[in-house]
């Protein structure tokens, strides 16, 4: 099937239907003292889940031949727990990111962020827990996944969202408020405060199915274009699109003087980088030698000309 007769919506909407049983099962109301609900309330009913929809698109890209489009069983399970602990450590991020020694913002998703419900010191937890909460459910002692997938599932997302990732990314961009970056420091800060977990759903989706080695350099690739875009784009809507649209403050790069790539490049330039990088991202793809990559076509597509 070609991409341009693929079907995205419906391709999502049968895969988040798990992925959103699955969290709500996950993420526990009964957490003491409130937590539950505030980690919850940071989880459920909200977001676009494109990084549990890339971790089943890469899972799907690998799966072996014989298995035609559907995963075997063990595959199917490790990835949907693969594809609920990013959304978890995603989730984290974004509520450590909106607290006030952060961006200090007040709307996420459409709705009053956590500090705000419930206050910073609940909302530091509630990021805490989540985070663990990622590594719990990467490995169940119940045989459904090798422990040998465990372990890389495990050292993937622990990369991706620690120093030289998701962290290491965000603690560069709270101390270059203010400053005129280079083109080459602005695209360390992207690649790791957000293109780390992007393109480790992709990685962690081949982990949970046996990838051949081309395919693995091609889809790190391909992570790699679809992560940093995914932040040039999200720097050109912060200035494009509206509050309700985006469910979160616009404007608030330029209001907290954030070096971007629309600030460093400006509009029509970003915009071409970002079609750039999706073109990169599709020539790995093509590159790759897999034949599924629909989905994970589609989605590069997403990334770069969404609207929200
Ligand atoms: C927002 O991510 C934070 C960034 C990494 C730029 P998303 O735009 O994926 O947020 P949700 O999950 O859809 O709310
Ligand atoms: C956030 O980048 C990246 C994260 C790791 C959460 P932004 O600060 O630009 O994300 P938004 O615009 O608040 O969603
Ligand atoms: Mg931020
Ligand atoms: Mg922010
Ligand atoms: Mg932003």
């Amino acid at each position: 099937m070609s991409a341009g007769t693929f079907d995205l919506a419906a391709w999502s909407t049968e895969r988040l239907d798990r992925v959103e049983q699955a969290l709500s099962r996950w993420v526990p109301a009964s957490a003491p003292a409130g937590l539950g609900e505030a980690m919850r309330y940071a989880v459920l009913d909200g977001g676009k889940r494109l990084r549990p929809l890339l971790v089943m698109a890469a899972a799907e890209a690998v799966a072996r031949e014989a298995d035609g489009m559907a995963l075997r069983a063990q595959t199917n399970g490790a990835a949907l727990r693969a594809a609920c602990a990013v959304e978890l450590i995603h989730a984290y991020s974004l509520v450590h990111d909106d607290m006030p020694s952060m961006d200090n913002d007040v709307l996420r998703r459409g709705k009053p962020t956590v500090h705000v419900v419930y206050g910073e010191a609940m909302a530091l937890l509630a990021g805490d827990a989540l985070q663990a909460l990622a590594f719990e459910l990467l490995t169940p002692d119940d045989g459904t996944v090798p422990a040998a997938t465990q372990a890389t599932l495990c050292r993937l997302l622990a990369r991706a969202a620690g120093f030289d990732g998701m962290a290491g990314g965000q603690a560069i961009d709270l101390t270059s408020v203010g400053l005129a970056l280079t083109e080459a420091q602005l695209s360390t800060m992207h690649r790791l405060k957000t293109g780390a977990l992007l393109q480790g759903s992709v990685m962690m989706g081949l982990a949970c199915a046996e990838a051949p080695p081309l395919a693995r350099d091609a889809l790190a690739a391909y992570g790699a274009a679809v992560g940093l875009a995914f932040q040039v784009v999200d720097d050109i809507l912060d200035v494009t699109a509206d509050s309700v649209t985006l469910g979160k403050t616009a404007g608030k790069d330029a209001a907290h003087d954030k070096p971007t790539y629309v600030s460093l490049l400006g509009l029509a330039a970003s915009q071409a980088y970002a079609q750039a990088l999706l073109a990169q991202a599709l020539a790995a793809l093509q590159a790759s030698g897999l034949h599924n990559t629909d989905a994970l076509r589609a989605l590069a597509d997403m990334v770069v000309n969404r609207s929200c």
